[in-house]
């Protein structure tokens, strides 16, 4: 079973997704973190201004592990490097570059595929809408900006990075344009999506309220219906 999890920066979707995913024992991944590994390849190679062909041929020979907790850039752990200022700063070079999206959308699949677990929540901008189309349960996370602004300052505070609450909230506007707008793969909520607003829910009664939505299509879903079986 494959349940995605898109919504803009800052919603709470990886703490979410991750927490859905234990509870669930499914695998989780986080797509957000690919097209930073991509990014922070890119500032290290310093092809921030190369043009875009170059760029896709870089991501292409990148291995980006997924694994438990941690992310590997060729093998090297580089999870808490993703989160740097300048990474996001610049994530938008690889998330703009079609070649670049075709190649992680390939192998957000194969993750999907590989494993023996019996299913995947997967969170980023286009889960629901092109990498998992078929999806059996599709989430769209929302929060108000202001929210989502003070979760990011927090989150910069965390790792000693102090910023203005006014600072996140313009840098944020200009991130959710730029994911809105994409030609391809944009932020978008799927037409088959149920949207969750968090602002005033703990994590526990997202996570609670997302189980209630996966069991719920889940016993609706025609494999279950062909396969004869029922929640009792
Ligand atoms: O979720 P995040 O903030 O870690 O994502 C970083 C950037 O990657 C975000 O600005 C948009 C891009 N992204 C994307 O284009 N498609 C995805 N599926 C996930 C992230």
């Amino acid at each position: 079973m494959i349940i995605t999890i898109d919504g803009p920066a800052g919603a709470g979707k990886s703490t979410v997704a991750r927490s859905l995913a234990s509870r669930l024992g499914f695998r989780f991944l986080d797509t957000g973190a690919m097209y930073r590994a991509v990014t922070l390849a890119i500032l290290r190679a310093q092809l921030v201004d190369s043009d875009g062909e170059e760029i896709a041929k870089l991501a292409r020979r990148l291995t980006i592990g997924m694994e438990a907790d941690r992310v590997l850039l060729d093998g090297e752990d580089v999870t808490e490097e993703i989160r740097s200022e300048d990474v996001t700063a610049h994530v938008h070079i690889g998330a703009d570059n079609q070649q670049v999206r075709s190649t992680l959308v390939q192998r957000q699949r194969q993750f999907a595929t590989v494993g023996d677990v019996s299913g995947v929540v997967t969170e980023g901008r286009d889960q629901g809408t092109v990498v998992f189309p078929d999806a059996a349960c599709k989430i769209f996370l929302t929060a108000s900006d202001e929210q989502r602004a003070k979760r990011r300052q927090q989150d910069l505070a965390r790792r000693g990075t102090q910023v203005s609450l006014k600072d996140v909230l313009t840098q944020q506007q200009e991130r959710d344009a730029r994911d809105r707008s994409r030609e391809v793969g944009r932020l978008i909520c799927a037409e088959d999506a149920v949207s969750v607003e968090t602002d005033n829910l703990t994590l526990d009664q997202v996570v609670d309220h997302l189980v209630q939505l996966v069991l719920a299509k889940d016993a609706s879903s025609p494999s279950r219906a062909a396969r004869g079986t029922s929640d009792h």
